[in-house]
């Protein structure tokens, strides 16, 4: 795989580079991606119609058995070669921010330390009432149980369709975005506010942007380069050309 020697250059000589992960960066560890048809018993559901307070507050056990699905194929999940060559990038430079929409944490688990989670974490819960954290044990699971202080339904500690961001998630993901010398956007389709403005914010603070999926045709105009690719074969390349 080659790669245009000025981004190579903009990679070595980079002080802080910002990455902005999206669902395709897990799909090589099995986890679908949220545009992909949804699978077997939820084939009928969009996760529009199941990642919402209004779904939740409206069958909530629905909605925690959806999640049960998912948690269960993440705690099956490994980190990919993505994952892990994101981590090792980290490694590579003085500054390095992971901004990621994923909740499965697999960013974490691949050896990244500077992540920030945009929509949360799968792994965590709190209480939908009184927000208080909630550990999950595993004889939970068969409904969303009680909040202990509050008596509220426990959920997902992550960002449904119609809440806002974590505040200071969002203003540390938008600071990297102004002030990196490098922004990728890698495995997201781009579709989701305010996460979606991230390269744009990058581009107008004359950061070079690199765009890495397989949605895309390779090309590349001044400080904008876009790769065909999965995360998890461009990305070992793209390290070993810059770092050796
Ligand atoms: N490597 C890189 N990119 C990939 C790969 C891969 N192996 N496989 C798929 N992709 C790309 C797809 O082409 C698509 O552009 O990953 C993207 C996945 O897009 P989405 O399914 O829309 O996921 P994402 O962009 O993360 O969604 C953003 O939307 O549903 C909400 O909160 C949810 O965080 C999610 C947000």
């Amino acid at each position: 795989m080659n790669f245009a020697p000025a981004l190579i250059q903009a990679l070595r000589s980079a002080r802080h580079i910002a990455v902005l992960t999206g669902a395709g960066v897990s799909a090589e560890s099995g986890l679908p991606t949220f545009r992909d048809v949804q699978t077997g018993l939820w084939s009928q559901f969009r996760p529009e119609d199941l990642a919402t307070p209004e779904a939740f507050q409206r069958n909530p056990k629905l909605v925690w058995d959806w999640y049960a699905w998912r948690r269960s194929l993440v705690e099956r999940a490994q980190p990919n070669p993505g994952h892990l060559m994101l981590a090792e990038m980290e490694r590579r430079v003085p500054q390095f921010t992971l901004i990621t929409q994923n909740v499965d944490g697999l960013h974490q688990l691949a050896g990244s330390r500077n992540v920030i989670e945009l929509h949360g974490n799968i792994r965590r819960y709190k209480c939908f009432d009184c927000q208080a954290p909630y550990a999950l044990d595993d004889a939970d699971w068969e409904a969303p149980p009680r909040c202990p202080h509050c008596g509220g339904l426990i959920r997902p500690d992550v960002v449904w369709f119609g809440e806002s961001l974590p505040t200071q998630a969002y203003w540390a993901a938008l600071e990297a975005a102004q002030g990196c010398d490098v922004f990728f956007s890698i495995g997201t389709s781009g579709r989701v506010e305010p996460a979606a403005s991230l390269p744009r914010v990058a581009r107008r603070a004359r950061a070079t942007v690199v765009t890495i999926n397989p949605d895309v045709e390779t090309h590349s105009e001044s400080h904008s380069y876009a790769i065909h690719g999965k995360a998890g074969e461009v990305l070992p390349a793209l390290v070993r050309a810059a770092w050796g």
